[in-house]
């Protein structure tokens, strides 16, 4: 392996993720700036300048191409380790606080404890590439908790093709767990009586989710993924049954996605029964493009045993949050 090469891909790697975590960053302060009780002007006002800033961060990631050089996309990294640190802590506080009825808001709690964990994921990442130590996975509510994970960002899966079963374990069952969540809380939000259709369509997603989570544990279980002893155990290739998971995690996903899409169109048309549901639509928009966060990286786990690496390349996302309207 050239190392050279592997350590640009993960730099190039850093920004591709950046690219579609400042977004999700952004999202996650404009859902507690818009879910908090009027009353609560400083947390608001805290959320807001977090939005501001995250933002104007994002905006300076979508403009620095795949191309820039080393330094300056370190030095982008930095500037999202300084500035996303303190805003983990806030959801995390937040999300204590409306627990403990500190702080009131109509987002449940569990949904802000879950940006917060989000969070962490991405920092880890950015750890990963910076050199720091990475979170432990009890930090990412994974089993064997003690160990520090991996968490090298997506482009550079291909430059630890011995590791692929310990990414798979910690990308699948991480958006896995995340995805269940999701379903569970969108079962709270849509109106009672007039959607219980899609309350009763959520529950079914959250169940399907945990059974992949459960089958998930088993296999990587199994496998030694899930490995009480040793520190240094990162060495776990793809497996035939880790490579089923992963093609059930798909599966599942994707038919969770489309379903997102499609409610999410029915919210910007108006057309969803009785108008609007009690959630925003910017919350399925988002919770729809984690769900192809998952797909993409459990696709790219698969790619990554044969294919030779990946140029710098990577595909635009869309650019900017009013897209979904135009869908
Ligand atoms: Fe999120
Ligand atoms: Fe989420």
């Amino acid at each position: 392996m050239n190392d050279f090469l592997a350590e640009r891909r993960e730099l190039v790697g850093a920004l591709e993720e950046k690219r579609f975590f400042d977004r999700i960053m952004y999202e996650h302060a404009q859902f507690m700036r818009a879910g908090v009780d009027p009353t609560e002007e400083a947390a608001f006002r805290e959320a807001d300048r977090f939005a501001v800033v995250i933002r104007e961060l994002w905006e300076r990631v979508m403009a620095t191409p795949a191309t820039a050089s080393d330094e300056k996309i370190e030095a982008l990294i930095r500037e999202n380790l300084r500035v996303i640190t303190p805003f983990q802590e806030f959801e995390a506080d937040a999300a204590a606080a409306i627990a403990a009825c500190r702080l009131l808001a109509i987002t449940p709690a569990d949904l802000v404890r879950h940006l917060a964990v989000e969070t962490v994921f991405f920092l880890g990442i950015l750890k990963r590439v910076e050199g720091l130590p990475t979170p432990f996975r009890s930090e990412l509510e994974l089993p064997n908790g003690n160990k520090r994970a991996l968490l090298y960002p997506r482009l550079s899966f291909v430059d630890h093709r011995n590791m692929l079963g310990t990414l798979a374990f910690e990308y699948g069952m991480f958006w896995t767990q995340r995805h269940m969540e999701h379903a569970a809380v969108l079962a709270l939000f849509f109106r009672p009586g007039i959607q219980e259709e899609y309350t009763r369509l959520m529950l079914r997603y959250e169940k399907k989710f945990q059974e992949v989570l459960d089958l998930g544990k088993m296999v990587f279980a199994r496998d030694g993924v899930i490995d009480t002893r040793g520190e240094d155990r990162d060495h776990h290739p793809l497996t035939p049954a880790i490579v089923n998971w992963i093609n059930e995690v798909i599966a599942v996903t994707k038919e969770f996605r489309d379903v997102m899409a499609a409610i999410v169109r029915q919210q910007v048309s108006c057309t969803i029964p009785s108008g609007q549901a009690n959630f925003w639509p910017l919350l399925g928009d988002h919770i729809r493009r984690e769900a192809d966060y998952l797909i993409d990286a459990m696709h790219r786990i698969l790619a990554a045993t044969g294919q030779p690496p990946r140029s710098d390349h990577f595909p635009h996302p869309r650019p900017y949050e009013t897209d979904w309207r135009d869908r």
